[in-house]
């Protein structure tokens, strides 16, 4: 057998939740942390994590076979650019997000794909007996690494997607469902003529609110507390709504989108900041992505037709779709008249 016999690369797909545990567990015991200062001794990094050595050396050496780690022939260790994500404070870290596939909500749903594939419902659902939202409710420490995980992801995207549009043309951005603040602060940092109002859940602003307040951006920034599904604040020039409606299925997220058209002038402009799913046989991250929203959520992640079709129903009209150099792409929309 050569090594691109198709068995052996399908054993590696089959086999894939093992290297994605074993990242879950090295990002759970900060290894990459302990590497970021140079080469240690599988020893000396068992010993500063708290792990069993030999258990831990295994690990490490299963992990430098895919390209996380190095080993050197002293069973030595040092990062790889791919490790490197993996510290705390890399740019655009991925500890928090490999630590939060790992979690019981997360880990425990997926092992009933099954369930929705075959119903459409949420396989977290049928696992927990509750909605995700309310299952993190009701699990605080999950709650705080599915946060970090998000914020981790948030840096880069909010990056990529102020690096593709230009926002200092809007005199008052909303960012809807905004989170943290993480993208609203990242656009009034950039744009010092806007203003912004971040809107969330109440428990969400309220933690939110010292990271935005406490600074020089405070001043042009409000917090409000609300739900999409009620109202949303009216006096925006630009609605943004990132990765929002992919948490819901069709019927719901036109819902939220009225909200929005019922909060907008008609000149207003809205941004989606969504994956857009690829063209058949490509693009995998988004098609993996759509099936862990169908496991949380029994909700999608959509297509550029789907977009467009859903924007209307919301009462927008999809005029352009900026790529970022993140996953997600920028979906901008107008409203259409409702005469
Ligand atoms: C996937 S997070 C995205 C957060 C942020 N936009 C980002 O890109 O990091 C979805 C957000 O929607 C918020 N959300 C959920 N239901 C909501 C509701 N009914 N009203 C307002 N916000 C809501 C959540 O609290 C959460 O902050």
């Amino acid at each position: 057998m050569t090594a691109t016999d198709p068995s052996i690369e399908l054993m590696r797909l089959i086999n894939g939740y093992q290297v994605s545990q074993a990242l879950h567990v090295a990002a759970t015991l900060g290894i990459a942390d302990q590497l970021k200062d140079g080469p240690k001794s599988y020893d000396a990094v068992a010993h500063a994590c708290g792990a069993h050595p030999p258990s831990l050396y295994r690990l490490l050496r299963a992990l430098a076979a895919v390209g996380v780690f190095h080993e050197s022939g002293n069973k030595q260790f040092s990062l790889t650019p791919l490790g490197f994500c993996l510290t705390s404070d890399a740019p655009g870290s991925t500890r928090n997000y490999a630590r939060w596939i790992g979690q019981r909500g997360q880990w425990g749903s997926w092992r009933n794909l099954l369930h929705s594939v075959n119903s459409g419902e949420s396989a977290l659902g049928f696992t927990y007996g509750t909605d995700a939202w309310t299952y993190r409710m009701q699990h605080p420490d999950e709650q705080a690494v599915f946060d970090s995980a998000m914020t981790g992801n948030s840096r880069t995207e909010a990056q990529a997607v102020l690096e593709a549009y230009d926002f200092s043309r809007f005199e008052c951005v909303v960012d809807v469902g905004g989170g943290q603040g993480l993208l609203l602060k990242t656009i009034l940092l950039a744009c010092p003529r806007s203003r912004g109002i971040l809107f969330d859940q109440r428990q969400v602003i309220a933690s939110a609110g010292e990271a935005l307040t406490s600074t020089e951006l405070g001043q042009r920034c409000q917090l409000i507390a609300g739900s999409f599904f009620e109202t949303v604040p009216a006096g925006g020039d630009v609605y943004v709504m990132k990765v929002i409606l992919h948490d819901w299925d069709d019927r719901t997220s036109i819902n939220i989108l009225r909200t929005c058209r019922r909060a907008m002038s008609p000149t207003a402009t809205l941004v989606v900041v969504e994956r857009v799913i690829g063209p058949p046989n490509e693009m995998p991250e988004g098609k993996f992505s759509d099936l862990n929203m169908m496991v949380q959520y029994a909700a999608m992640e959509r297509t550029s037709q789907e977009f467009d079709d859903l924007l209307k129903n919301g009462g927008f009209k999809m005029t352009e779709i900026i790529p970022t150099r993140s996953p997600q792409s920028i979906i901008v929309a107008q409203p259409m008249s409702t005469e």
